[in-house]
């Protein structure tokens, strides 16, 4: 085909498509001409035409796979989603799917990249949601694959398989003695879906970049929970579209839907001490009583927001897979901050980090507080072999520094400019 023709056939699916969705957005660092941050709003885009442009084609094949006419066509059968080789390798270690040590690596390349669909389903039905809701179990799985097609696989960190991750670590906790004898099936149903969406149509650049760049999602959401306003509101979207849940009461379906966003909008990081001070609180107090559904629901945020950063808790192998791809994408970003003059945003200069200073910030700053106040609320086998694993792998990474730097310096400088950015409430934790 010719160059024109492409282009011709690209505008008017571009055209189509961008009619049809709202909210989605992604960004394509490999333009030369100018920082091009792409917006499929409402509204019309403009899109020049040139020959360097052609490049840009290969980042729309994204929307031509998950729009909805692709969709139809391509949800997988429910009986043969795991249908090839791996097929029993997979279900046997969804028997598993309850451990701390799942390796979800493994397990998204035996279901061939369909980690999130495959694990959620599932859990669904593994909590007896199907049943329970009267799910219709294709639009269940439709409805899985527009999630997980709206990840974006070119994300080193926030992709399909951070989701799922997530969800395992939430369906562990959902296990919990204190929480699974008072968890009403609705509960587990918003903290399941919370789970699998929660990073929805990530960008891959954070909030601050948002908000120098003048995106449209920073104008739109006040420059507050930016990210985390966008991939609840992209749920919201998603769960409308599949109908799901249309045999739902409308008043239903809003609660569903509001108190989704309650669970998304708490893994804000910029918002973890005012979570975590009033955590800290009931726990001082002792007032925590689960059977009141308000408080359960506080319990469900905080459970999620330590799945979201649960990386430094799980097996150093595991763990030091995710240290790498989440610094592969920081250091991305501060690529093109670098090459756009817009000033790196800490943690995310090449030049001056290291891995280990940035896992051992992350560590004495966000985690091992979060993960302390959680050990309390739940003291099991389960926590104790998370921070088990947390002190390990902060040890495996300060020999790593050791190593590296030759000096005794223990905490990265740029986590102290990251309070100003991402933990701007408070002092230091303890
Ligand atoms: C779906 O699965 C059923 C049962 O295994 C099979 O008979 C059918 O051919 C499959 N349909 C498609 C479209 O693959
Ligand atoms: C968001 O931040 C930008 C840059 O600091 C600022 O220009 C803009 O006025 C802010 N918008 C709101 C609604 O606060
Ligand atoms: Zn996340």
């Amino acid at each position: 085909m010719g160059i024109a023709l492409i282009w011709c056939l690209a505008l008017i699916l571009i055209k189509w498509i961008t009619s049809k969705r709202r909210g989605a957005i992604s960004y394509d660092s490999s333009d030369q001409t100018a920082l091009y941050i792409r917006m499929l709003a409402n509204s019309e885009i403009e899109v020049s035409v040139s020959a360097r442009n052609v490049r840009r084609l290969l980042s729309f094949q994204r929307y031509l796979r998950s729009s909805r006419f692709f969709r139809g066509i391509t949800v997988p059968n429910s009986s043969n989603i795991l249908d090839d080789d791996y097929n029993g390798q997979a279900k046997c270690m969804l028997e598993k799917v309850g451990n701390w040590n799942f390796d979800i690596f493994l397990f998204d390349r035996l279901t061939n990249g369909n980690s999130l669909v495959s694990l959620t389903f599932h859990l669904f039905n593994l909590h007896g949601l199907i049943e329970h809701f009267q799910l219709d179990t294709m639009k269940l799985r439709r409805f899985l694959v527009m999630v997980q097609e709206d990840y974006h696989s070119q994300n080193p960190y926030h992709n399909a398989v951070h989701a799922a991750d997530v969800t395992q670590a939430m369906h562990c906790y959902l296990k919990e003695p204190k929480l699974s004898k008072s968890l009403t099936p609705w509960d587990v149903l918003l903290s399941l879906i919370a789970a699998a969406t929660h990073d929805l149509d990530h960008p891959g650049v954070n909030q601050p970049f948002l908000i120098k760049t003048n995106h449209y999602l920073a104008t739109l959401y006040k420059n507050t929970s930016v990210l985390e306003n966008h991939h609840w509101r992209s749920a919201v979207g998603l769960l409308r579209e599949s109908g799901l849940f249309a045999h739902m009461s409308l008043e239903n379906r809003q609660l569903m839907e509001s108190q989704i966003g309650d669970l998304i909008l708490a893994t804000d990081i910029s918002q973890q001490n005012e979570y975590l001070s009033m955590f800290r609180s009931h726990l001082d107090r002792g007032d925590l009583c689960l059977e009141n559904a308000n408080h359960r629901h506080f319990i469900l945020q905080m459970a999620l927001k330590c799945a979201d950063i649960c990386n430094p808790c799980r097996t150093w192998e595991l763990s030091k897979q995710w240290s790498e791809k989440v610094t592969e994408e920081f250091f991305h970003q501060g690529d093109i901050e670098k090459k756009y003059h817009l000033g790196v945003s800490p943690l995310c200069d090449r030049q001056t980090e290291t891995i280990a200073n940035i896992q051992i910030g992350f560590m004495t700053y966000l985690v091992e507080p979060l993960f302390g106040e959680w050990a309390r609320f739940s003291n099991t086998r389960l926590s104790q072999t998370m921070l088990g694993h947390l002190g390990l792998n902060k040890a495996s990474w300060k020999g790593v520094q050791r190593e590296q730097s030759g000096s005794g310096d223990d905490v990265d400088p740029a986590f102290e400019e990251m309070d100003s950015d991402i933990l701007p409430q408070e002092p230091r934790l303890s």
